[in-house]
């Protein structure tokens, strides 16, 4: 029996992280995402914010329905009409949860609710006291707590105990607490609080100030019992604290953080692919624990002290985190079933149909490019994932550029089986191709950012292009994957477009986010 200290991870990916600029997900990739956090062990989803709109209500409801394992958690503000649609979205849990937050901090009283400390201790009370009668656990939340007066801070929690609240949740909402601070603040409100022991502590720290892990490891060492994170630290302005981070951090460091998660760490890697990949968000090469450079050895030095042994520049096992460990090559000799335990090997678990469709795209791939990497085999298996909502699909983009020619682009577009094409000039052969597609469907997103990036090594790597757009005042990240680099823009564009397509279909009206 381990006399370590058990931390909760309670993952936000799906709420905090989906409210992130760019990181919509729709519902099949919401549902794909919480299946892969509770195959990672995670013990609490928040799976979104039922009042903020009819698809996240039905999305937290779909996934409290269909995933098992973790207490499924939706967010709720300190009112009536939320936390009452925050409980019917979770009701088809096994073990369902509502999270309700109100800030405390004298900025937001003053500046956003606009009400006195007692009606803020009153509200946060009250909307503890209904939860309770709705489900058995409740969290609350006072946001801004790091920026609140301390003896206010305790006089909330304590209340929000004695209402009921199994959970009480320190958030460092705007990132600006420092590690020594934070640790402090938990030690006072754990000696302070009377009745703290009948409440888990628990932390969710933004990363403004890059401080997000260091100071949740921080909180964890004063007594925090519960941490609240995000897959790659996805999350509102700089994100918040990134789960693969504070799991390794603790599992590495175990002789100084005395402390163990229920996280099966081979499932991280895969993890954070499939975010990076629905969100459009990729992960920094030079990104802590499952950054491509994160165990590549450049300098001569390291490389020969790595290979004598690898403890001399390695602190983790990259098999550890589930990275795959060969980068075994695949041809177009390579059969059927080589290919299936290859994507086994890369964490996916694919149904045979979905093998049988990755396999026809990987053959085709295999025609044009002589050896096929890893990186290839998840690039099409993401770009399958992804395509949940295609309102249309690529049907063929032909273009024609040079220095002395005007780009022009011909593209054919399928909906609903129909051919529709179009054709346009433009600045560049990609403009060009944006021209027509938005000419054929009719939206036109203003391009806020574009990244091409070689997918492996060689002159016939496929070329990965990373887009985010703005519609309608909302943005949208997608990610399209060619050999044919303008092939690969235009993919992105669709993909993009589609979302931003079946999200003007759901519904645009969101309350105040928190
Ligand atoms: O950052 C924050 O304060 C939040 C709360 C809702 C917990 O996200
Ligand atoms: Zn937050």
């Amino acid at each position: 029996m381990s006399d370590k200290r058990n931390i909760l991870i309670f993952d936000t990916t799906l709420r905090d992280g989906e409210q992130s600029p760019g990181c919509s997900m729709n519902m099949t990739e919401k549902l794909e995402v919480a299946r892969a956090l509770a195959t990672l062990g995670v013990d609490i989803i928040e799976a979104g914010f039922p009042i903020a709109s009819q698809g996240d209500f039905e999305a937290v409801k779909t996934v409290a329905g269909e995933v098992s394992g973790p207490v499924i958690c939706g967010l709720a503000r300190s009112l009536e009409k939320d936390i009452r649609r925050a409980a019917d979205a979770i009701k088809p849990a096994a073990r369902p949860r509502i999270h309700v937050f109100c800030a405390t901090s004298e900025i937001h009283r003053t500046y956003k609710l606009r009400r006195a400390k007692q009606e803020i201790l009153k509200m946060s009370v009250e909307s503890v006291q209904l939860a309770c009668t709705l489900v058995d656990d409740v969290e609350f939340s006072p946001e801004d707590a790091s920026r609140t007066e301390v003896e206010f801070l305790t006089e909330v929690v304590a209340a929000v105990i004695d209402a009921g609240a199994k959970t009480v949740n320190i958030p460092d909402t705007v990132g600006y607490a420092m590690p020594a601070e934070f640790g402090d603040l938990i030690r006072y409100l754990r000696a302070n609080v009377p009745n703290i022991d009948k409440a888990v502590i628990s932390v969710h720290c933004h990363n403004d100030l890059g401080c997000a892990v260091a100071n949740s490891l921080a909180a964890v060492r004063a007594g925090a019992g519960q941490v609240e994170c995000t897959v790659n630290g996805i999350g509102e302005r700089a994100g918040n604290a990134a789960m693969e981070e504070i799991v390794m951090a603790i599992k590495t460091r175990s002789d100084f953080l005395n402390f163990t998660t229920n996280i099966q760490t081979k499932r991280i890697y895969p993890s954070c692919r499939l975010v990076a990949s629905v969100t459009g968000q990729t992960i920094p090469r030079h990104k802590a624990v499952v950054g491509d450079n994160a165990f590549a050895h450049e300098a001569g030095i390291h490389q020969h002290g790595v290979l004598a042994a690898r403890e001399t520049y390695e602190i983790m096992r990259p098999e550890d985190i589930g990275i795959p460990s060969s980068k075994l090559v695949l041809g177009k000799h390579s059969g059927r079933h080589a290919f299936k335990q290859r994507t086994e090997a890369l964490g996916y678990s694919l149904t045979d149909e979905q093998i049988d469709k990755a396999f026809e795209k990987f053959k085709a791939l295999a025609d044009k490019k002589k050896d096929v990497f890893d990186a290839d085999i998840e690039a099409l298996i993401d770009e399958q994932i992804e395509q949940a909502p295609e309102v249309w699909t690529l049907g063929g983009v032909q273009t024609t550029a040079g220095s002395r020619a005007i780009p022009t682009a011909t593209v054919t577009l399928v909906k609903e089986g129909q051919s529709h094409t179009d054709a346009a000039i433009g600045d560049g052969p990609v403009d060009a191709v944006y021209q027509a597609i938005s000419r054929i469907t009719g939206i036109k997103p203003r391009l806020t950012d574009y990244m091409l990036r070689a997918l492996t090594g060689g002159t016939d790597a496929q070329g990965e292009v990373t887009i985010e757009v703005e519609y309608e005042g909302r943005r949208f990240r997608a990610r399209g994957v060619s050999t044919d680099i303008v092939e690969g823009s235009a993919r992105a564009y669709l993909a993009a477009i589609n979302r931003a397509a079946t999200w003007t279909n759901g519904e645009r009206t969101r309350p105040a986010q928190p």
